[in-house]
C-alpha cells in the first residue's frame, strides 16, 4: 500500500485550486491513461485523450447508461485491449510510474491496481472462505484467478488464510466464512467482492456499481469501508449511478458521455454543470446492467491462468 499522508483537508484544498475541465493534470496521479480507444463493430465505446487520477482520492466515474464506464475499467485493468490505432497516438497508460500498456490481467493486478468482480456462477458455489483464498495474488507461481483452475490454489499458506480471516472480520463476514458464497444477501456479496479485493494489498482498488442490490440497511456501512480504503491511503477509483453516493463520498468526479471525457471537478460543481445535466438527458436510463464479466473475458482470463500454470 502506498503510504501517503492522507489529510482530507489538505486533500479537498489541493483539489480545489484544479483545474476543471476533461484531462485536468493532477499534482500526484497515481493514474495516467492516454488515447485509450476500444470500438465494437462501428460503435465507438470509449475514446479518452487523456485522464489522470489523483492518489489518494476517491474518484467517481459517472455517466449514462453505454457510456464507456466499464469498458475502460476492462481496457485499464488489462481485461480488453484498445483497439489499435490508425493515424492517430497508441493507447498508453501508466500506473504508479510502471507502464501497463501492454500487459496482462494479472501483472496489472499484480501491479497493484485492482478492479473487484461480481460473483460469478462459479464463485457462488464456493465458500466465503475459498473466494477470499482466490484474491491472494502474492503466492509465486499463483495467479488472481487461479480460482478457477481448483488444483492451484487448494495448496493455500497459512498466511493468505490469516488475511482472509482478519478481512472477513472488518467487512463482518466471518460469520459465513464456510457458507457458500451465493447464500449472501446482495450487499454482503458486494462486502465480499470488495474483501476479496483486498486480499493482494492494492495500491488502487476499482469498483464498479459497488451499491447496485444493496439493502439499504448495508449502505452507510459499505460507504463507511470505501472511506477507510481511502484514509488508509488506498486511492479507490468507483463507477456509480447512485448520485448521493457520489456526492457523499467522492473527492473528485470525472464524467464519461459516449466515449469521452466531457466534465470534471469537485462533486459539488461537476454534477451540477449544464454538460453533465444534458449528456444524462440525453442517454435512456433503462438499459440492463449485465454481467461485468462477459464469456469473451472468461475466456481471456483462463488463457492467462493456463500460461501462467505452465
Ligand atoms: N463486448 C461488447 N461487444 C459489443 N458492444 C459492447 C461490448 N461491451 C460494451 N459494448 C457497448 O459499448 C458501449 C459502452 O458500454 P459500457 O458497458 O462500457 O457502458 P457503461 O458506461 O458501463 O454503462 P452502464 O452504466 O450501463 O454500466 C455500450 O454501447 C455497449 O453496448
Ligand atoms: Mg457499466
Amino acid at each position: 500500500m502506498t503510504n501517503y499522508p492522507y489529510d482530507r483537508a489538505e486533500l479537498r484544498a489541493n483539489l480545489a485550486g484544479l483545474e476543471q475541465r476533461p484531462g485536468a493534470k493532477k499534482p500526484d496521479p497515481i493514474l495516467v491513461a492516454d488515447s485509450v480507444v476500444r470500438r465494437f463493430g462501428g460503435m465507438t465505446a470509449v475514446d479518452v485523450d487523456h485522464v489522470e487520477v489523483q492518489r489518494g482520492t476517491i474518484t467517481a466515474l459517472i455517466g449514462p447508461n453505454g457510456a464507456g464506464k466499464t469498458t475502460f475499467f476492462n481496457l485499464l485493468t488489462g481485461f480488453d485491449k484498445p483497439t489499435p490505432a490508425s493515424g492517430r497516438d497508441r493507447a498508453s497508460w501508466s500506473f504508479d510510474g510502471k507502464s501497463f500498456t501492454r500487459t496482462s490481467a494479472t501483472r496489472v493486478a499484480r501491479g497493484g491496481m485492482i478492479r473487484t468482480f461480481q460473483l460469478t456462477k462459479a464463485l457462488t458455489r464456493m465458500t466465503v472462505l475459498e473466494n477470499m483464498l482466490i484474491g491472494a495474488a502474492n503466492q509465486p507461481g499463483e495467479n488472481l484467478f487461479v480460482g478457477l483452475v481448483k488444483p492451484l490454489w487448494a495448496k493455500r499458506e497459512r498466511e493468505n488464510i490469516e488475511r482472509a480471516e482478519e478481512l472477513l472480520r472488518r467487512f463482518k463476514l466471518d460469520a459465513k466464512r464456510n457458507d457458500m458464497a451465493g447464500g449472501l444477501s446482495g450487499g454482503q456479496k458486494k462486502l465480499l467482492e470488495m474483501a476479496r479485493a483486498l486480499m493482494s494489498n492494492p495500491s488502487m482498488i476499482m469498483l464498479d456499481e459497488p451499491m447496485a442490490g444493496v439493502n439499504p440497511a448495508l449502505t452507510q456501512s459499505l460507504l463507511e469501508h470505501i472511506e477507510t480504503l481511502r484514509d488508509e491511503g488506498t486511492t479507490v477509483l468507483f463507477v456509480e449511478h447512485d448520485m448521493h453516493m457520489v456526492r457523499h463520498i467522492s473527492d473528485w468526479v470525472i464524467v464519461m458521455a459516449q466515449g469521452k471525457i466531457i466534465a470534471e471537478g469537485l462533486p459539488e460543481d461537476v454534477m451540477g454543470s449544464r454538460a453533465v445535466i444534458d449528456a444524462y438527458l440525453g442517454a435512456h436510463h433503462d438499459q440492463d446492467l449485465g454481467d461485468v464479466i462477459n464469456t469473451e473475458m472468461m475466456r481471456t482470463i483462463e488463457d492467462e491462468i493456463k500460461e501462467e500454470a505452465r
